[in-house]
């Protein structure tokens, strides 16, 4: 059959897209086989794990555990939806479990985790006024950065969450929470520290605990952040 193309896009396009596409997913398998990874497999979407009309957490729960929409499944111990409270008018959102996370089933429970609950409880709340989620549900392996495919896969359910708690503010941690709801390729330095909008819902993107955790000196900026997150939030 002959290749359909654009006729707005010439040939030596496509071929550098293509090639952009080979070149990282190569990269992405060099990561996983330096790592021990020595099988991989590649999965087309079971539809089976659509959502349905879930309207509480726990439906949503039961019902992503058995997901197979992306190869994540074949790796991870548990899906990660999120915790804290279903009425929350703060979501914290990060970027994907880690391997304390895909143990436990909860998110931030690690170490980053830990900064997190600090940083909320010197805001005055606790853990479980807020609620806490990813972008991914699953860990991916060794904590290499979620793939394109694996968002998009995985962004319903996430969107689905938001449409339950219907948080007052959402405040993405890191890069990748925040480039993806914002629909952005603007860096995380110049993202955070300013609201933005998602969905009519006020957004505030913030350095990840991970990145503090190796960045120290600039918990004061996320600091700042979470000042003017109390300030919205009337606390
Ligand atoms: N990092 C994240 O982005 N999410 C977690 O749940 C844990 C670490």
């Amino acid at each position: 059959m002959p290749l359909m193309t654009s006729p707005s896009l010439p040939m030596n396009t496509i071929n550098r897209d293509l090639k952009d596409v080979i070149d990282s997913v190569k990269a992405y398998i060099e990561l996983d086989r330096a790592s021990g990874i020595s099988e991989f497999f590649v999965d087309t979407p079971d539809t089976r794990y659509a959502i349905h009309n879930t309207s509480d957490l726990d439906s949503l729960k039961t019902e992503i555990s058995g997901c197979k929409r992306c190869s994540l499944h074949r790796t991870r111990h548990n899906t990660v939806l999120g915790a804290g409270n279903p009425k929350a008018e703060l979501m914290f959102i990060g970027e994907a479990p880690g391997e304390d996370e895909d143990l436990h089933g909860l998110p931030f429970v690690g170490r980053a985790g830990q900064l997190l609950t600090k940083i909320i409880e010197a805001m005055g709340l606790k853990r479980s006024d807020v609620y806490i989620a990813n972008i991914l549900k699953c860990r991916p392996p060794n904590n290499r950065p979620p793939l394109p495919a694996e968002i998009e896969e995985c962004e319903d359910i996430l969107k689905k969450q938001i449409g339950i708690i219907k948080p007052k503010i959402i405040c993405t941690l890191g890069k990748f929470a925040s480039q993806t709801l914002l629909r952005t390729e603007t860096t995380i330095s110049a993202l955070r520290g300013n609201f933005k909008e998602y969905n009519g819902i006020k957004l505030m993107p913030t350095f990840h605990p991970a990145y503090l955790l190796r960045n120290p000196a600039d918990k004061k900026l996320v600091w700042q952040d979470m000042k003017k997150i109390m300030k919205e939030l009337k606390r």
